[in-house]
């Protein structure tokens, strides 16, 4: 029997009652500040959120991986501040990448291996640990510097396969940062993931822009009308969930094509390859689309066993459904079904410029044991198991992310432009775009003092 219309459109807690990965949170009193042009433009706001927040958050680095053994490092940016990790002897060190003599950049590589670090100036070296073990002419100083200059360091941790940082030693450590958000990652058990694909984009739009647009599905059915064939993004279907911290979730029913998908009786390929991976006839769905979902969720528990996967810890929902959390304040991390995919989109503060941004996109796969390529129906690529993926960096409009993501991305400069317009006076949102109000709330929490303390 075909469900109803109403029957589609149930959220995943209103379907299953008591699922602790699907719990809807209870609706927070948002502070509703305007959302208006100067906060993507202007110097000043761009201050305060580095004064106020971007030193108090934790922020994901790269994959534990890349830091699997002693010696082995990586480097990232922050704003202006250049970040070295390092694995040393008890775990990852993070230090400003900033040699202690004159401040030259210390590392100018990406990662590598190395057993110290040697500045291109001057010659001072640094081991693992960040102490100083060499300088020239030491003699010369009126102290000897190795026996008392260090590196700067500043916290990190690994959790769910990434390093983590934060820049300020007083603010909340990780747990308490993610709150909510640690369990529901350790659900996934995302620490087989592999990342399969690395960029980051200079985008010519506040970060902001980027990170708000991660916030909705509202925008699904114009800007990414092909995700009507898989998701359904119907407002009456989506969960929004707000939590203490200022992370949020989207919770999209998958396996699910829209009620707004047309027509209404065919089958979408990519339904119709998940359906016969799984074995099941898509004749017999053609024209039942409100039912693949649960009769995929229901034939992957029986044949689990059989095909070599383990979905003892995932739940219903997330056998089929998409889950989008969004870590405060700017890191999309959409999970896929089984937990076999994830994407990381996240936008960072460009260093001087509040119009400028850096967009990273991260794709991260689980491969089954023992293989190394996985077809990937949501993208229609094959996804390949690579020790020495490329970290591909350009601007925007020097080469395609992919295509799902440029539609995303294309957007951006175009929001950019409304937002220096004295004809934009502040942004109006719906309910399904509370996310993007309940973000500028917590910014501006940050900036006020009232969160992060
Ligand atoms: S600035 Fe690094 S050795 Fe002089
Ligand atoms: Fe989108």
């Amino acid at each position: 029997m075909s469900l109803t219309m109403e029957e589609r459109n149930i959220t995943p807690s209103e379907a299953y009652p008591g699922d602790k990965t699907t719990t809807k949170a209870a609706e927070p009193e948002l502070l509703k500040v305007e959302i208006t042009g100067d906060r993507y433009t202007s110097k000043e706001f761009k201050d305060q959120e580095w004064a106020h927040m971007w030193r108090r958050v934790w922020m994901i680095a790269g994959m534990a991986d890349d830091c699997a053994e002693p010696g082995d490092f990586f480097t990232c940016d922050l704003g202006h501040e250049p970040l070295l990790f390092v694995r040393g002897k008890d775990g990852i060190n993070g230090f400003y990448n900033i040699c202690q003599h004159r401040g030259a950049k210390l590392v100018l590589q990406d990662k590598g291996t190395m057993d110290s670090f040697s500045c291109i100036y001057h010659g001072w070296k640094y081991g693992l640990e960040g102490e100083l073990v060499e300088a020239q002419d030491r003699d010369d100083f009126e102290r000897d510097p190795c026996e008392h200059v260090r590196l700067a360091d500043f916290r990190t941790e690994i959790f769910a396969g990434f390093v983590w940082y934060c820049l300020d030693d007083d603010a909340p450590g990780l747990d308490d940062f993610l709150g909510d958000m640690k369990e529901q990652l350790e659900s996934w058990q995302l620490n087989d993931g592999f990342r399969v694909e690395h960029f980051t984009v200079e985008l010519p739009c506040n970060w902001k822009v980027v990170i708000d647009n991660f916030q909705e599905g509202y925008h699904i059915r114009t800007l990414h009308p092909q995700l009507m064939e898989t998701v359904n993004e119907n407002k009456e279907s989506v969960q929004y969930d707000l939590y203490d911290g200022g992370h949020s979730r989207m919770i999209l029913l998958g396996c699910d094509p829209s009620p707004n998908f047309q027509p209404q009786n065919t089958l979408p390929d990519s339904i119709t390859h998940m359906l016969t991976k799984w074995d099941i006839n898509p004749e017999e769905y053609k024209d039942r689309h409100g039912e693949i979902r649960p009769a995929l969720q229901q034939t992957k528990r029986e044949k689990s066993a059989e095909r070599g996967k383990d979905f003892s810890h995932l739940s219903d929902a997330q056998l089929t459904d998409n889950f989008l959390y969004d870590l405060f304040p700017s890191c999309a991390l959409s999970v896929y079904p089984e937990g076999e995919y994830v994407w990381l989109l996240r936008s960072r503060p460009h260093p001087d410029d509040p119009e400028k941004c850096l967009f990273d996109y991260w794709t991260i796969a689980k491969f089954p044991e023992g293989e190394d390529t996985l077809y990937w129906e949501h993208m229609d690529m094959t996804l390949t198991r690579d020790a020495e993926i490329e970290h591909k960096q350009f601007k925007w409009g020097e080469e395609s992310i992919s295509f799902g993501i440029d539609q995303d991305v294309d957007i951006a400069p175009i929001v950019q432009q409304g937002m220096r317009s004295h004809g934009f006076k502040k942004a109006i949102l719906c309910h399904q775009e509370r996310r993007v109000q309940f973000l500028h709330d917590n910014i501006d929490r940050y900036i006020k003092g009232d969160l992060g303390r």
